[in-house]
């Protein structure tokens, strides 16, 4: 091995070390801060938008707050599977759990969701729906309607959505707010441009507010997966080691609320994330990301 190879090699195992003990160590955390526990900070109530789909990472948060006697309200624009999901929850954890059936793109979609969230006390909120069209054109071969609806459910709605329920936990002095982003957040990303811009501001949105709630007692927490298995065989054509489970994903960005501002999940992640950061051009890491959507896609 040449000596520049054997230094690669170290400085990675190092990277890959600390990253795993990082990992590690934001596993289990049962006392939130100032003495409260996950319940008195995040309940009795949390939303979770994009709850529907069974291999979902929003139907993960919702087992996973439901496994800490979390009550739910769950919305997603997809009837029949959100009512499954929410029958499911209640008969194997025992709560309670209501559903809106809701297109999140509608500009006055509050106007069904407050008569559903009415009188409850909503401790956290997760955004984590989203819509991007499947074969995820490049920008400028995707027409400017499906662009506009993406602004809307995926920007407008994370706004509506943290601006309403982010005053209600301000005034009732506690809660949390978990922006589901992406690693597309973290740079320009070819083929997926228009989702990546979503993600970014996204991303912006939630490490802001942070900041600006750090003294509310209302937790802000963006989290930013990589590839997670939630889309059947469509991620086939990436490199498996980059494929998350959701159930460490969600335990990961649960784990971090009120200890963190943004969570990269999984270890492969924060690796590639410190290599793009640190290692490359900003410019090369755009290019990296392309070449690997080009090669994901078969492009
Ligand atoms: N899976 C990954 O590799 C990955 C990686 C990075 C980030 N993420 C992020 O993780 C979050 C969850 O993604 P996922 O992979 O678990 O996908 P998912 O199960 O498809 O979750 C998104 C949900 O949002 C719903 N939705 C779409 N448009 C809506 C609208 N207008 N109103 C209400 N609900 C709507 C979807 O319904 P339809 O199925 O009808 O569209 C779907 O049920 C997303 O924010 C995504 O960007 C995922």
């Amino acid at each position: 091995m040449s000596t520049s190879n054997k230094t690669w090699f170290i400085a990675g195992t190092a990277v890959s070390a600390a990253a795993l003990v990082l990992w590690q160590q934001t596993k289990t955390k049962p006392v939130v801060r100032n003495g409260r526990t996950f319940g008195q900070q995040y309940g009795p109530w949390a939303i979770v938008t994009g709850a529907a789909r069974e291999e979902g990472l929003g139907y993960g948060f919702a087992r996973q707050l439901a496994g800490q006697h979390i009550n739910l309200v769950l919305v997603d624009i997809l009837g029949d599977e959100l009512e499954a999901r929410a029958e499911t929850l209640r008969q194997t954890y025992y709560v309670k759990v209501k559903t809106a059936v809701i297109d999140l793109g509608q500009r006055d979609f509050l106007t069904q969701l407050l008569p559903v969230t009415a009188g409850l006390e909503i401790g956290l909120l997760v955004c984590n729906h989203m819509f991007t069209p499947k074969d995820t054109p490049p920008i400028l071969q995707m027409d400017l309607e499906t662009h506009h609806a993406m602004i809307d459910i995926n920007a407008r709605a994370y706004t509506t959505l943290v601006h309403t329920f982010g005053r209600q936990m301000v005034a009732q002095g506690h809660g949390g707010m978990l922006l589901v982003s992406s690693q597309a957040a973290l740079r320009g990303t070819p083929y997926t441009g228009a989702y990546s811009a979503n993600k970014a501001f996204q991303m912006m949105l939630g490490e802001s507010l942070w900041y600006e709630l750090r003294h509310a007692n209302v937790d802000v927490l963006v989290l930013t997966p990589g590839l997670t298995h939630t889309q059947g065989n469509d991620l086939d054509g990436y490199p498996p080691i980059m494929m998350m489970e959701v159930e460490p994903v969600v335990r990961e960005a649960l784990a971090g609320l009120g200890h963190k501002h943004l969570v990269i999940p999984g270890p492969v992640n924060k690796i590639m994330q410190f290599a793009a950061a640190h290692l490359m051009t900003r410019r090369g890491a755009l290019i990296a990301s392309g070449d690997l959507m080009a090669h994901g896609l078969g492009k």
